[in-house]
């Protein structure tokens, strides 16, 4: 546990002090910075909100459209970031956000944007990037015009994800959209940043968006004995298990992460910092793939008693990225630091996460080519 937690408050006093306590970034955190959900707003203290400032920072946030993203580059901007980058397959929907985090932008109070903006609150600003995740041309045009324009970037947070409901349609690359979105082509986007060295060494920080269900998956002994669990989870099931199937993308983004900043800390001089984060069960779009009526009532129940809000999610988001060498390689939630557990049944954590590196490179330089970190 990281030493800061010792100043937070706890419990019940954590909630009150939360409550009243503004904070300088998203405009409904002015009211509460405390959780939402009953439970937690019972069982856990409130997420920090963000004990950094990103003043003179490059910050990219993919699938910053909405959800997560979104709160993750308002947070960004109104951290006094020099430069936000939305990456969003969808250019109309990212320039209705960046018009959304302008707006928003004036009621920081005056007091604190004085204090800690860089002088000169119009010296920021925000660019809105085409990049689909389902097209790796898209990630490699994307990548190229980072590295030409913008200089290293500070912050790189990999959130662009999916939660397929339907097995089909598959990617123009013959993969499930779970694996092709958050397994495949996050990770090409990852190396490509590495390889172009688009992200500052070593103070630079790369985050991958995962989720800590992934320890909740259980493989099958024939799943385990496959020659690659890609495949295993691209062939289509008799019956499609959309929930399992983005557990499983998200253990096998894990793990390849788990293996790249293995990877990056023994043999790249100079890596960024890479690190992962899990938002915990937040409001988002995430689930929209599930339609009628049933879906609609348990997304409201959830959202009125379970999820944290979808601000309180991104504070994870944007803490991840405090540039500490001890976050390589590691997993942040809940304010806290943790080493990257696997699911118990998938034996030794590293030989795994090597396996599971090797087979996305495979499967990514069917389709073009990568370089191997
Ligand atoms: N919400 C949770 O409880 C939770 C928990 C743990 C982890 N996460 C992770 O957090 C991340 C953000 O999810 P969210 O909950 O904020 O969901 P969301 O509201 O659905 O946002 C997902 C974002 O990813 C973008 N995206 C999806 N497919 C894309 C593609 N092919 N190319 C480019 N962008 C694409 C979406 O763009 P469009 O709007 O254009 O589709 C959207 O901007 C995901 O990686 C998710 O797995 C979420």
């Amino acid at each position: 546990m990281l030493s800061f937690n010792k100043f937070r408050p706890q419990g019940v006093v954590a909630n009150l002090f939360n409550q009243t306590r503004p904070t300088l970034i998203a405009p409904d955190t002015f009211i509460s910075t405390r959780s939402y959900s009953i439970f937690q707003k019972t069982l856990d203290d409130p997420l920090r909100t963000s004990p950094t400032c990103f003043a003179g920072k490059t910050v990219l946030v993919t699938g910053a459209n909405t959800g997560l993203g979104f709160e993750a580059a308002l947070k960004s901007f109104g951290l006094h970031a020099k430069h936000v980058i939305l990456g969003v397959r969808d250019v109309e929907k990212g320039e209705q956000a960046k018009q959304r985090i302008l707006q928003t932008m004036p009621q920081i109070p005056l007091s604190l944007s004085e204090t800690t903006r860089d002088g000169n609150p119009t010296s920021q600003r925000i660019s809105v990037r085409k990049l689909d995740m389902s097209d790796y041309d898209s990630i490699h045009n994307f990548v190229n015009e980072l590295a030409a324009k913008d200089g290293p970037l500070d912050v790189a947070i990999l959130n662009a994800g999916v939660f397929g409901v339907k097995y089909e349609p598959l990617s123009k690359y013959g993969w499930e959209n779970d694996l092709q979105v958050n397994v495949l082509s996050t990770a090409l986007l990852s190396l490509l940043l590495l390889h172009a060295k688009a992200i500052k060494p070593k103070t630079g920080v790369l985050e991958f968006v995962a989720s800590r269900r992934m320890r909740t998956v259980r493989l099958t002994e024939e799943e385990k004995n496959a020659p690659s669990l890609l495949e295993v989870f691209n062939r289509k099931q008799e019956k499609f298990d959309a929930s399992r199937q983005y557990q499983v993308s998200k253990l096998l983004l894990v793990a390849f992460y788990k293996s790249l900043a293995t990877r990056s800390a023994n043999l790249v001089q100079g890596s960024p910092i890479i690190t992962a984060v899990c938002p915990g069960f937040c409001q988002s779009n995430l689930s929209r793939g599930h339609q009628g009526f049933a879906a609609d009532v348990l997304r409201a129940v959830l959202n009125t008693f379970v999820l944290r809000r979808t601000e309180e999610g991104a504070r994870t988001l944007v803490t991840g990225t405090i540039p500490e060498e001890e976050r390589h390689g590691r997993f942040w939630y809940d304010d806290e630091l943790h080493d990257v557990m696997l699911p118990d049944n998938v034996g030794d954590t590293q030989q795994f996460a090597n396996k599971i590196l090797q087979d996305v490179i495979t499967a990514i330089q069917c389709d073009t080519s990568v370089p191997v970190v």
